[in-house]
């Protein structure tokens, strides 16, 4: 940081050598003091110091000099830096004077010529003292707005999750409570078919409050720092098999082949199996829930000498270029939606982002609109080769 800076402005030579023996005694090296005989070449002093980064702490004037009057000065001087101390020399009678400075200065005071030694230092380290204190409550200040506008910010983002929440939870609850009065009134007037038929809408409807209140209860325990990495070699290629017999079913429900390559038999790298698998199944589910019916996907696993990658690629219907930076926000529901009624609670990229980061991995989308989207996740085969996260990398 630069010095901070004290000016003296006056145009009697043995006055500033007097105020410069008395500033040497009074103030530390940490003070630049700068001597001047008129306020033309103060002010120009001045503005040069500013836009050198200076702080200019103090600025001690003489009233009446040839040229600039001392008020005038620091008039000028106080528009230029407002938080700069002033203080007048005076002589004699010099009321009018003293009046303007402290109008149009913000003087802090005025010492009456000749002055006592003593006198003189105190006011000085008075004078430095208040602008140390002024600059250290600017900045608590500066801080404590800041800190105001992120809680702001925070609690709108926490008023509108909310609100997404409860959107979310009220209508698959509604449908409930109307299958369920439905149910209560006229059971005896409803088929067997009709009971079984309001009773699967109920689970179904109790299976989506289930999968959002669980997505919801990882985000906060992300959000909050908890969640708990526990690093392990771990071989990926049978977490990719499993899932892909899991959803091969759904997938056959709507025509749609998983192609799965793996060259090698083993995959090891160092992550933690169950958030990997985490990973992968929302990776997968949403090929699934986006391809259209009679379509492919094809799920590969490859290695390079640091990383295990794994690519999931789709021909569903891609994502624009303007909703891909959206991807991995909460709440992203893009235009892309659920080909085979799915639910979806818009955090499972979210969640995958978060969980690739704590495990040192990168997730990518490489997308296009209309020909399908390729997930490429990464994870690293040991500790010191966490990935760098650059472009659309996440
Ligand atoms: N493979 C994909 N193809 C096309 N769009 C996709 C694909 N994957 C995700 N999206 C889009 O990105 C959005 C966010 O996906 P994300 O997985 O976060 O949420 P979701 O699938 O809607 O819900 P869930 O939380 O149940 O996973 C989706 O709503 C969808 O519009
Ligand atoms: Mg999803």
């Amino acid at each position: 940081m630069n010095k901070l800076a004290i000016i003296c402005v006056d145009d009697d030579q043995a006055i500033r050598d007097s105020l410069e023996i008395e500033l040497k005694k009074t103030v530390s090296d940490d003070y630049r003091v700068e001597m001047t005989e008129e306020g033309k070449e103060a002010l120009e002093l001045c503005q040069e110091l500013l836009a050198e980064q200076h702080e200019i702490a103090l600025v001690i004037s003489d009233c009446i000099m040839p040229g600039m009057r001392g008020d005038e000065l620091l008039k000028q001087i106080h528009i230029l830096s407002p938080n700069t101390i002033t203080i007048m020399l005076t002589g004699q009678a010099q009321i009018e004077e003293v009046s303007n400075a402290i109008q149009y200065a913000k003087l802090y005071r005025y010492i009456a010529k000749p002055w006592h030694s003593d006198d003189l230092r105190l006011t000085i380290k008075e004078a430095l003292n208040s602008y140390l204190k002024e600059k250290k409550l600017a900045q608590f200040t500066q801080e404590l707005q800041e800190k105001n506008a992120a809680l702001l910010k925070l609690n709108q983002e926490k008023n509108e999750f909310l609100g997404i929440v409860a959107h979310d939870l009220k209508n698959p609850l509604s449908t409930i409570q109307i299958g369920a009065d439905w149910i209560k009134t006229d059971y005896e007037y409803l088929s067997q078919k009709e009971v079984i038929e309001t009773v699967s809408t109920i689970c179904t409807c109790t299976g989506q409050m289930f999968e959002l209140i669980k997505n919801l209860l990882d985000v906060n325990l992300i959000e909050s720092g908890k969640l708990k990495v526990s690093f392990n070699l771990v071989d990926i290629q049978p977490i990719l098999q499993s899932l892909v017999n899991r959803y091969k079913p759904f997938a056959e429900a709507k025509h749609i082949r998983i192609q799965f390559q793996s060259l090698e038999k083993h995959y090891m790298a160092l992550v933690d199996e169950l958030l990997v698998l985490q990973v992968l199944d929302n990776l997968i589910s949403n090929a699934v829930k986006y391809t259209p019916r009679g379509k492919k996907i094809e799920i590969r696993i490859s290695k390079t000498k640091n990383l295990i990658c794994c690519d999931i690629q789709d021909e569903g219907p891609g994502i624009c270029e303007p909703e891909q930076p959206k991807l991995f926000r909460k709440f992203a529901h893009l235009i892309s939606e659920p080909t085979g009624g799915e639910h979806s609670t818009g955090l499972g990229l979210f969640i995958v982002k978060k969980l690739v980061i704590a495990m040192n991995g990168s997730v990518c989308c490489d997308s296009e609109l209309g020909k399908g989207s390729k997930f490429t996740v990464c994870f690293p085969i040991n500790h010191t080769l966490g990935v760098t996260h650059s472009g659309l990398c996440e």
